[in-house]
């Protein structure tokens, strides 16, 4: 049985082709795969776009969604991931039994789980998606997990390519921007390995202290070593945007701590703005998965202007998503 919950669950030429095909759905084509099926939504963490887009792509390949929320007054109960524990706290039942019983109703699983920042070892072991892969009878797909956000990826790397075409050699520039809380590494992760896997030429930049997780930055750079991509780190933000054609900005947390503190407000010149376009490709487009705070993370003139490509790549999600729904029903 396939699971989409990890890049690596994918081929350097499986990734492609899903692009491909998603290019293809975006275009008109129709998919049916869906008829008669369902794709169950589980959500641990709030959601806008992941919720809708997956929704949207089960509808329009002939089937329909069951989104669910994990806790809270009108929510499914709260889930239990770690094995052998004595359930005598808050969390009522075991993904063991949830993942068991769902699996019964749909015939893809959906399942967002965050991280909550307990530290870079907790995210490499993305234990709750994890244990849904583990007990599931059906296809399990991220909808965001503690490692990666890989659908985003997706959706990214094809906003790219409808840019500037073949991503072999594209230089991407993903850099740390400040906010308001310490957020999670599932999405730079993945901007991070989906690029690598393209072939990209990727310049990640972050203030001293906000290094990404070793194993992910390692396993990049693999994929990079059979892609032909090149991956450079950054501590000098301007060094990391000097011509790149693709900005992309996101915020996350502090690379050492075990429970993630603030982010910290001296590193506001980290905003982008037009001033820091002026170093970029004179065609650049400035990508972010959204939410964006603007005035935080991104300057409002940067996101109302020229570069910004933040709906195309928004609207990108469905398409991919069609795709990975097409490749785990197939
Ligand atoms: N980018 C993204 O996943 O958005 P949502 O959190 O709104 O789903």
């Amino acid at each position: 049985m396939k699971h989409f919950t990890h890049l690596r669950d994918l081929s350097l030429s499986t990734i492609s082709s899903l692009l491909a095909r998603a290019g293809e759905l975006k275009a008109g084509d129709k998919s049916h795969v869906m008829r008669d099926k369902l794709l169950g939504l589980l959500f641990m963490d709030p959601s806008l776009r992941t919720r809708t887009s997956f929704d949207a792509a089960a509808i329009k390949l002939g089937g329909q969604a069951i989104s669910l929320d994990v806790g809270g007054s009108g929510g499914v109960w709260a889930l239990e991931y770690l094995d052998n524990v004595i359930m005598n706290g808050d969390k009522p039942e075991h993904i063991k039994e949830a993942a068991g019983v769902l699996s019964q109703y749909v015939d893809v699983l959906g399942v967002r789980a965050f991280s909550h920042g307990e530290g870079l070892a907790s995210d490499e072991a993305d234990r709750v998606i994890n244990a849904f892969r583990k007990h599931s009878k059906v296809p399990v797909i991220s909808l965001e997990s503690a490692r990666e956000h890989p659908c985003q990826g997706l959706a990214d790397m094809l906003t790219a390519y409808e840019h500037f075409g073949d991503l072999k050699n594209v230089e991407i520039a993903l850099t740390w921007a400040p906010h308001v809380k310490s957020l999670p590494r599932a999405v730079p992760n993945s901007v991070l390995l989906t690029a690598a896997s393209l072939g990209a030429k990727i310049r990640v930049a972050h203030p001293l202290g906000y290094a990404l997780a070793p194993e992910v930055t390692a396993e990049a750079q693999r994929l990079a070593d059979q892609s032909g991509g090149k991956i450079d780190f950054h501590t000098n933000q301007a060094s990391a945007l000097k011509n790149a054609q693709i900005v992309y900005a996101k915020s996350w947390g502090q690379t050492d701590a075990l429970v993630a503190p603030p982010n910290d407000p001296s590193l506001s010149s980290w905003m982008l703005t037009d001033a820091h376009f002026a170093q970029a490709h004179k065609d650049a487009k400035f990508l972010h998965c959204l939410p964006v705070r603007r005035g935080v993370e991104v300057s409002h003139e940067v996101l109302d202007g020229p570069h910004a490509s933040v709906l195309q790549e928004a609207g990108n999600r469905l398409w991919v998503q069609m795709a990975a729904l097409e490749y785990l029903l197939s």
